[in-house]
């Protein structure tokens, strides 16, 4: 399963890429509206960083609007994937974008009949949203195993990006079920290094390297 982050803070995007783990960037409006910077810079800054997919989201409401931010959007760098809302207009956007040549992301995804939609405009990204489903008190996983489930069924091409990740389960429990790819924030990325018998383990290997150099030096002083 591809890792992305999602996120549109460069000094993040900087320390995963190092990491050699980032497969992809996920940035929406709230994010970057975060980052105080101009949208098209922003994302001309995160594509420079990432050479994989970075989804940069369109704001209008009706498709005419949606197709040309996307085109914008599209002429910034060519891994950028054109983002568009779960609604009538953004699929009917998304159709033309693909018919065009554009790679795009449905996002807020919330139903397997939503995630129907954009695999059959032949979207490149399926973005359902585990975490949002989690906070009304349903079931994401089980709405990321329908949705992977009648992709496999199908046949279909969309890649299914488990997004909205609240925490490393999240992120393991995806790549369980069968996700392409999973959009984390940069905590939750981090997180899953983590593991309190590495601490443990790293700190013993070094007392006892420690020891064994002391030891050897001692015993060439003698
Ligand atoms: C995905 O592309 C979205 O940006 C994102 O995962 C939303 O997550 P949130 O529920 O943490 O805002």
């Amino acid at each position: 399963m591809k890792l992305f982050l999602d996120t549109a803070h460069l000094a993040h995007i900087e320390t995963a890429s190092g990491w050699g783990i980032l497969d992809g960037i996920t940035t929406n409006p709230t994010l970057a509206a975060k980052e105080g910077l101009e949208f098209e810079e922003l994302i001309e800054r995160i594509t420079a960083i990432v050479p994989g997919p970075v989804s940069a989201e369109v704001v209008a409401e009706d498709r005419d609007e949606m197709v040309r931010q996307g085109q914008a959007l599209r002429k910034i760098a060519d891994n950028v994937v054109v983002k568009v809302p779960m609604t009538q207009e953004g699929i009917a956007a998304g159709a033309r974008l693909v018919e065009m040549g554009h790679p795009i992301n449905v996002t807020l995804v919330f139903s397997a009949a939503q995630a129907i939609l954009a695999a059959n405009i032949g979207a490149t990204f399926v973005s359902p949203f585990l975490g949002r489903v989690d906070d009304i008190a349903n079931d994401g996983l089980h709405l990321l195993a329908e949705i992977v489930e009648t992709y496999v069924v199908q046949g279909y091409d969309t890649e299914v990006l488990a997004a909205s990740m609240r925490h490393p389960q999240h992120v393991v429990d995806s790549a369980r079920i069968g996700a392409d790819a999973s959009t984390m924030p940069f905590e939750v990325m981090e997180r899953l290094f983590n593991h309190p018998l590495t601490d443990i383990g790293n700190e013993r290997f070094t007392q006892d390297w420690n020891a064994y150099q002391q030891a050897l030096a001692e015993r060439r002083s003698e």
